[in-house]
This record gives C-alpha cells, sequence and structure tokens, in this order.
C-alpha cells in the first residue's frame, strides 16, 4: 500500500509518499518522496516560532511541497485515488494552528480523491524516526525481541520517558514539569545572543570548549549555580600548560536524584540567566564555558534518568527521538552510559538514535507511524472527527 503524510505541527511544512509492504513478520518500507521545507529563517528573526506565522507559510507552503512529492513519486494528480491508499496527518501535539493547517489539507485531498485519514501523534513519528537508514529503502521487523522498550523523547516541546510494552502500547512514565528540554537550549541560546534553534548553537560552541580544555569541573548535583574567578592551570588539546585567570562554570542538575522519573528545566535556564547578569559582558570565551555546562548539566540529567528507568524496567531497547537527539554529545552521553549498565546489569540493552535527516520534524515519520495506525484499523472518512490537539498524549 502506500501512504501520504503530512506534517505541520511546528516550523516545518513536510509532506512523504511511502510504499509499505508486509512480507511475514517484516514490513519493507520505500521512500517514494520525502520533502520538507523549513521555515527556520523567518522565526529566526523572533527568537523563536511564532504560530501566526507558522500558520501562514504552512498555506503557502503545503501546495508546493506536494507538488514537488508528487514529481519526486512520480504519481500524476489524476492517479492520486488509485495509486494512494490513505493519509497520514499529524493531530498534534504541537502548534493548534499549525496543526489545523494540515489537518485542513489532508480533509482536502481525502474528499477529492476519496481517500480515508489517520490520526497520526507527532511523538509516535518521533518514535518510528530510528528506522529509515540511508538511501530509500528500509524494513522494520515485528520482532518480540526488541520489547520492553523504553523513549526518550526531547524536543523543542517535549521531554518525555515513555514504556512501551509491545508496539503502540505506551505507558508515560516521566516527564518534564515545566520546559522542554530543546526549549531551555533556546532560551540559552536566545540569552547569550546566539539564533534560534538554539540547540546546535550551544552544541557548536560547547563542543569547541570540549576540544580545547581537558580538566573539567564536576558540578554539585542540585547544587547551587556559581560563577567565580579563580586560577589554575588550563592542559590545551595542543599540550600547552597555559595559566590564565578564567572564569569558573557551574550548573546545578536539577531533579537529578528526585525518586521518579520527571524532569525540570526551567531552574537550569535561570541559572544560566542569573550568571550571566553577575558575569555582564560575556566573551566568546565565557559564551563556550556556559554552552558546555550547560549541556553537561542537561544531559547528565536526561542520561541519568534514562538508565535508572532501564535499569528498573529491564529494558532490552532504548529508542532516542525528537529534535535533541540531533545532538552529538546526547548521543555519546548516552551510549557511554549504556555500555556501563549492560556491564554492571548483565542486560542486551541497545540504544538507537534516528539517522542524518531524520531527528528533525518530517513527515516521512508520520508516514509509518500511520502505516501501523492504519493496520490497527485507526483511520476514518468522518473528515468532521479529525481535530487538531496541542496537547495530544501519547
Ligand atoms: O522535534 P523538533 O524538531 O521540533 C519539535 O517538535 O519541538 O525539535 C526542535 C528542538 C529545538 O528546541 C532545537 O533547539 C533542538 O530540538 N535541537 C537541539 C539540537 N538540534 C536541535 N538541541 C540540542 N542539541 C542539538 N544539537
Ligand atoms: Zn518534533
Amino acid at each position: 500500500m502506500k501512504i501520504l503524510a503530512i506534517e505541520t505541527s511546528c516550523d516545518e511544512t513536510a509532506i512523504a509518499i511511502v510504499e509499505i509492504k508486509q512480507q511475514g513478520k517484516t514490513t519493507k518500507f520505500k521512500i517514494l518522496g520525502n520533502e520538507v521545507s523549513s521555515q527556520i529563517d523567518i522565526h529566526k528573526e523572533y527568537g523563536g516560532v511564532y504560530p501566526a506565522l507558522a500558520k501562514r507559510e504552512h498555506i503557502k507552503n503545503l501546495p508546493l511541497v506536494f507538488e514537488k512529492v508528487l514529481r519526486k513519486a512520480k504519481i500524476r494528480e489524476k492517479d492520486i485515488n488509485k495509486k494512494i491508499n490513505a493519509i497520514a496527518v499529524t493531530t498534534g501535539p504541537g502548534l493548534e494552528p499549525a496543526l489545523w493547517t494540515g489537518i485542513v489539507f489532508a480533509k482536502e485531498l481525502s474528499s477529492k480523491y476519496k481517500l480515508p485519514i489517520v490520526p497520526v501523534n507527532h511523538m509516535e513519528g518521533h518514535i518510528f524516526s530510528i528506522f529509515p537508514k540511508k538511501g530509500k529503502n528500509f524494513t522494520i521487523k515485528n520482532t518480540k525481541e526488541l520489547f520492553p522498550m523504553l523513549t526518550l523523547l526531547v524536543s523543542g516541546g517535549h521531554t518525555e520517558l515513555v514504556f512501551i510494552k509491545n508496539w503502540m502500547k505506551y505507558k508515560k512514565i516521566g516527564q518534564t514539569r515545566d520546559d522542554a528540554v530543546g526549549e531551555a537550549f533556546d532560551k540559552v541560546a536566545r540569552m547569550m545572543g546566539l539564533p534560534y534553534p538554539g540547540g546546535p548553537e550551544i552544541g557548536k560552541l560547547a563542543s569547541m570548549e570540549r576540544e580545547n580544555v581537558v580538566p573539567e569541573s564536576l558540578a554539585q548535583a542540585d547544587g547551587p549555580s556559581t560563577s567565580k574567578n579563580f586560577s589554575r592551570n588550563l592542559l590545551r588539546a595542543d599540550g600547552n600548560n597555559i595559566s590564565s585567570e578564567i572564569l569558573e562554570i557551574k550548573l546545578p542538575r536539577p531533579m537529578m536524584y528526585s525518586k521518579d522519573y520527571d524532569f525540570s528545566f526551567s531552574g537550569l535556564k535561570t541559572a544560566v540567566l542569573y550568571m550571566i547578569r553577575d558575569i555582564g559582558e560575556l566573551t566568546d570565551d565565557i559564551k563556550r564555558k556556559i554552552a558546555k555546562e550547560f549541556e553537561d548539566a542537561a544531559f547528565e540529567v536526561l542520561s541519568y534518568k534514562t538508565m535508572k528507568a532501564i535499569r528498573e524496567y529491564k529494558i532490552k531497547t532504548l529508542i532516542v527521538g525528537g529534535g535533541v537527539s540531533a545532538s552529538p554529545q546526547l548521543k555519546k552521553v548516552i551510549t557511554n552510559e549504556i555500555k556501563k549498565v549492560r556491564k554492571s546489569d548483565f542486560l542486551k540493552i541497545k540504544a538507537h538514535f534516528p539517522g542524518r535527516g531524520h531527528t528533525g520534524d518530517n513527515a516521512l515519520m508520520i508516514a509509518i507511524a500511520g502505516y501501523y495506525q492504519y493496520k490497527n484499523k485507526k483511520y476514518t472518512t468522518k473528515l468532521g472527527s479529525i481535530k487538531a490537539n496541542g496537547n495530544l498524549s501519547l
């Protein structure tokens, strides 16, 4: 069968057409077309996504992206009802004005070509985003060995740990009580005068800092943030010892040792705000140090709680998804910790991250999740029942 998928939950207008074949326990996917039109340059000016602007841009972009995908998939408009079997569309979570544009577009296509609609949860899409590899073809094996699974979903709107007993059976075990981790990255970046989206910008500065300086300052869990001048020896990567007056940057690891699986990133963000106020003028060197310490603090907390859940639930597969999973540092931290858990707890756990180009919002992941929903008969031709839900939960 062929699925056309539409994703407009935030600032990417994305459409994909995917062909799916079931062969025994293996599901074979072939990407016929997969286009993403990003609005980042437009939202950059505002330092974040501006919903009314996102809506306007989606409305403008949807027909153009649609045309492009059809061309790539070599499907003529008049053949759509013969070639496509269902339309999958993101109905939430996300920005409601943005979600509605995709839903309205899907409904128009559904009426015109007499196709059923499969409503898809954006976060479920992120879970499936680990399967596409390089190239157009990939498979998903329906095997029990993968379970129980755990997924760490980290994006601009979400920070969640979800236990997955079997496909489509989700139990949220923890989530952020305030800001999402990606949101904290974006806000901290803004405080430092870096462009939106802040995650990759902070990541770049943090890795510059890591490459240059060897000794690390270990911050106290939940301890106060401090920034003080002190003199110490720095060992640079080029081997030269240099002594200088530098600033020691320490940030708290909020809720790291709390008994639950919840997170909190708003205090960490505020700690950075106060630190910046204390410091006054931010030099490039200080920006790099703050970026590194902020990234370390956020990722240590994410990783610590994820490992704790892996041990408690005897997890066999970890899936990390959402925009923040693009961070090479997060991948490094989690992969290292997984190695330790495998040794200490004799767990045969494997961690999976989305491949390049699949970490951010896209319609390919909506097509995959849509296929499984379709197989579960979660499709409809009653268009009135399909609504946007900005707070839709797994
Ligand atoms: O999943 P996504 O593309 O959109 C939402 O559904 O929110 O996630 C976007 C978020 C942004 O907050 C962005 O700053 C963050 O992912 N992000 C990163 C990195 N790349 C993107 N955060 C940290 N490090 C990165 N390398
Ligand atoms: Zn997303």
